[in-house]
C-alpha cells in the first residue's frame, strides 16, 4: 500500500534522513520507534510531503506521492495526525472537522464524517460548538484524530497521539485507533514508549540518527533486546557485519 524507498531527506540543505526503506501493508499498524530527533516525525511529515525529500520514492497505492503538488494529497487516500495536534484553536470543534474533509467536500461526505467521529468518540458531539483550543489535551487530540478521519483516509500517519494524555485518556484514543484500523484503515503510528508500540503495531521500524537500524514483526521484536540495543546504537542492521 505504502512504499518508501531509498529516502533522503532534510531541511534545505540539512539532511536527517538516510536511504530510508519502509513499507505499510494493506490493514496493517505499523510502529515507527527511536530514540528523540532520529528522525521519526521527518519521515512521516516526508511521506506527507511536509518535508522536502533529496532522493528516493514514496509510491502510495500505484501512485508517486514525491511527484505530486502536496495539496493534491488530501484526495490520494492518506491522511497525517501531526505531532501535538495542531488543530485551529479559534476554530470550532465542528468546524475543524468540517475542514478535515478537505476543500469542497460534498455535504454526504462530511455527514458521514461526523457520524464516524461521534461513533469513536461520542464527547466530541457535546463540544461541537467550543472552541478546539478550550478543550483538554486529551480532547484535543481526540479532535485531531477525528479530523483526520474527515477525509476518508485508507492510510492514517499518526504521530505520538499519546503524548501528555492522562492514563484514561491514554486507554480511550488507543481503543480508537484500534477500532480505526478494525475498519480497514492502516496506520502508521510514532509512539515513544517501546512496549506501547510494539504491543499495539504488527510490525515495527527502529530509526536512529535518521536511519533505519531495525525492522520486523513486532511480536519478535518484542522479545530479546534487540531494540534495545538499537536505541544504544549498538546494533545496525544497514550495515553488512
Ligand atoms: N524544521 C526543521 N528544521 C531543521 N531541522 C529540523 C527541523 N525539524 C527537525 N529537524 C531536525 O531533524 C532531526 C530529526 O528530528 P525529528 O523531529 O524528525 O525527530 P523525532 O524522531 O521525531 O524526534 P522526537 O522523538 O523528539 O519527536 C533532528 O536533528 C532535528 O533537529
Ligand atoms: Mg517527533
Amino acid at each position: 500500500m505504502l512504499e518508501v524507498k531509498g529516502l533522503d531527506a532534510g531541511y534545505g540543505s540539512h539532511q536527517v534522513l538516510w536511504n530510508v526503506s519502509l513499507r505499510v501493508a494493506d490493514g496493517d499498524i505499523v510502529a515507527l520507534l527511536g530514540p528523540n530527533g532520529s528522525g521519526k516525525s521527518s519521515l512521516m511529515n516526508s511521506i506527507s510531503r511536509l518535508v522536502d525529500r533529496f532522493a528516493g520514492t514514496i509510491v502510495f497505492d500505484g501512485v508517486a506521492l514525491h511527484e505530486l503538488p502536496a495539496y493534491r494529497l488530501p484526495r490520494t487516500g492518506l491522511s497525517h495526525v501531526l505531532e501535538r495536534h495542531r488543530l485551529f484553536p479559534q476554530m470550532t470543534v465542528l468546524e475543524n472537522l468540517q475542514l478535515g474533509a478537505g476543500p469542497g467536500a460534498p455535504r454526504a461526505k462530511i455527514a458521514r464524517g461526523l457520524e464516524k467521529a461521534y461513533g469513536l468518540f461520542p464527547r466530541l458531539r457535546e463540544r461541537g460548538r467550543q472552541m478546539a483550543g478550550s478543550m483538554s489535551g486529551g480532547e484535543q487530540q481526540m479532535c485531531a484524530i477525528a479530523r483526520g478521519l474527515m477525509s476518508e483516509p485508507r492510510l492514517l500517519l499518526v504521530d505520538e497521539p499519546f503524548i501528555g494524555l492522562s492514563p484514561h485518556m491514554r486507554e480511550e484514543v488507543e481503543a480508537a485507533l484500534h477500532r480505526i484500523n478494525s475498519e480497514g484503515v492502516a496506520i502508521l503510528l510514532i509512539e515513544q514508549n517501546v512496549a506501547v508500540s510494539l504491543a499495539m503495531s504488527h510490525r515495527a521500524y527502529i530509526l536512529r540518527d535518521g536511519r533505519v537500524v531495525l525492522e520486523g514483526m513486532s511480536s519478535e521484536l518484542a522479545v530479546g533486546d534487540a531494540v534495545q540495543q538499537a536505541f544504544l546504537g549498538r546494533l545496525d542492521l544497514s550495515k553488512p557485519a
